[in-house]
C-alpha cells in the first residue's frame, strides 16, 4: 500500500487504541457509589457501581496483547513487525515440510520403469490422486477425454507411447500445430481432400472427390501425417486411419478443422510438480490403456 495509506492506517489502529483505553478509565470512575444512576427500566433500576475489577484488568490485557501483537506481526500499515512473519515465507516452510514428508514416497519410484508402475498398484494409485488433481479437468476422471482434449485410455497416441514420449509430453506440455487450409487449397479443395480422409477413416465416399483429395494430400498433409495417413509423433499428428477423432466424427466437424485449423496445447508440469510426481503420473496415463 501507499506510505500515505500506510501512515492512514496506523494513525487509525493507535488512535483507536488510546481511545479503548481513555474510554475505560472515564467508564471506572464512579461518582456516586451505591447509588443509582436514575436510569429506571421497568421498575429494574441501573445502581452506579464500578467495573467488575477482573473485567476491567482484562480489557486492559487485551489492550497490552493488541500492541504486542502490532510490533511482532505485520498489522500496522507496511511495518512488517519484528518477527518476519509473512504470509508467503510460512507457505515456503510448510511447502518446504511437505515436501520433507511426502518427497521420500514419491522419490521410491524414481527408478522403477513405468511397466513396473503400472504393476505396482500403490503407485497406480497414487498416480490417480495426483491425475485427479491436476489433469482431470481436461482430460475427464478417468482419462476419458472430451473435444479437443484426448482420451488418454485408447491405443492412439499423438504424440507417442514410448515411455519417453509419455513423460515428455507431461513433463514439457505439448503446443500441436495444424494450420487452416482454405487460404492455400480453396474451399473446393478443403472439400476434397475430407472425403480423401473420411476415405482414410474407412467410410463410404464419393471417389472421384476422394481421388482428387488425394492429390492435395499428397502434397501438403503427408509432411505431418504421413504419407499412409497414419501420423507422426513428431509433430503429435494424429492418425487419420481410425474413426478416433479429437475434435469431432462428424464430416462438418473433420472440414471445419481442416479449414480453419486447430492449435492443441498441453500444459508442462514438470515445473509445478517436479520430475518424481511426474514420473509417478507417466505410470498412471500408461495403466489407463494397458488395461484396455
Ligand atoms: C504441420 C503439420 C501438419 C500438416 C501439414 C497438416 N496437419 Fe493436420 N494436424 C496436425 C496436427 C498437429 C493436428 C492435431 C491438432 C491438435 O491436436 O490441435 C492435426 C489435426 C488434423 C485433423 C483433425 C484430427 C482429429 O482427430 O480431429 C485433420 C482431419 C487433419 N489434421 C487433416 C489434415 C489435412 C487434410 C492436411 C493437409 C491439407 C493436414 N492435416 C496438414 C498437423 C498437420
Ligand atoms: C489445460 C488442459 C490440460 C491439462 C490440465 C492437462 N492436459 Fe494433457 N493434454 C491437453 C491437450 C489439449 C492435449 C492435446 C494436445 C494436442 O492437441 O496435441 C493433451 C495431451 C496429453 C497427452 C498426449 C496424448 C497423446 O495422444 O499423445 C498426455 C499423455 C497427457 N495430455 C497427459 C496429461 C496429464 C498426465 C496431465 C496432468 C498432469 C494433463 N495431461 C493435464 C490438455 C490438458
Amino acid at each position: 500500500m501507499s506510505t500515505g495509506f500506510s501512515l492512514f492506517v496506523i494513525a487509525g489502529t493507535v488512535v483507536s487504541l488510546i481511545a479503548f483505553f481513555l474510554l475505560l478509565q472515564l467508564n471506572r470512575k464512579i461518582s456516586n457509589p451505591g447509588e443509582t444512576t436514575g436510569h429506571d427500566y421497568d421498575g429494574i433500576q441501573e445502581l452506579d457501581n464500578p467495573l467488575p475489577a477482573w473485567w476491567y484488568w482484562w480489557f486492559i490485557l487485551t489492550i497490552v496483547f493488541a500492541v504486542g501483537y502490532l510490533i511482532y506481526y505485520p498489522g500496522l500499515g507496511n511495518f512488517k513487525g519484528l518477527g518476519g512473519w509473512s504470509q508467503v515465507s510460512e507457505l515456503e516452510k510448510s511447502q518446504q515440510l511437505a515436501e520433507e514428508k511426502f518427497g521420500p514416497l514419491y522419490a521410491q519410484y524414481r527408478d522403477m520403469t513405468l511397466d513396473e508402475l503400472v504393476e505396482t498398484p500403490a503407485a497406480v494409485k497414487m498416480g490417480g490422486r495426483i491425475f485427479a488433481s491436476n489433469c482431470s479437468v481436461c482430460h475427464g476422471a478417468k482419462g476419458e477425454g472430451s473435444f479437443g482434449f484426448p482420451n488418454l485410455n485408447d491405443e492412439e497416441w499423438m504424440w507417442g507411447s514410448d515411455d519417453v514420449d509419455i513423460e515428455t509430453t507431461i513433463a514439457s506440455g505439448r503446443n500441436a500445430v495444424m494450420m487452416p487450409w482454405e487460404d492455400i487449397i480453396g474451399t473446393e479443395g478443403v472439400n476434397e481432400v475430407t472425403e480423401y480422409v473420411l476415405q482414410l477413416a474407412g467410410r463410404e465416399v464419393d471417389e472421384e472427390l476422394a481421388s482428387l483429395g488425394a492429390t492435395h494430400f499428397g502434397m501438403y498433409c503427408i509432411a505431418c501425417h504421413g504419407a499412409d495417413g497414419k501420423g507422426q509423433k513428431l509433430f503429435g499428428a494424429p492418425d487419420l486411419t481410425n474413426e478416433i477423432w479429437l475434435y469431432g466424427n462428424s464430416r462438418a466437424r473433420i472440414e471445419h478443422v481442416i479449414k480453419r485449423g486447430r492449435n492443441g496445447v498441453m500444459p508442462g508440469f514438470e515445473g509445478r510438480l517436479g520430475s518424481d510426481k511426474v514420473h509417478i503420473l507417466a505410470g498412471y496415463v500408461k495403466s489407463l490403456s494397458a488395461s484396455k
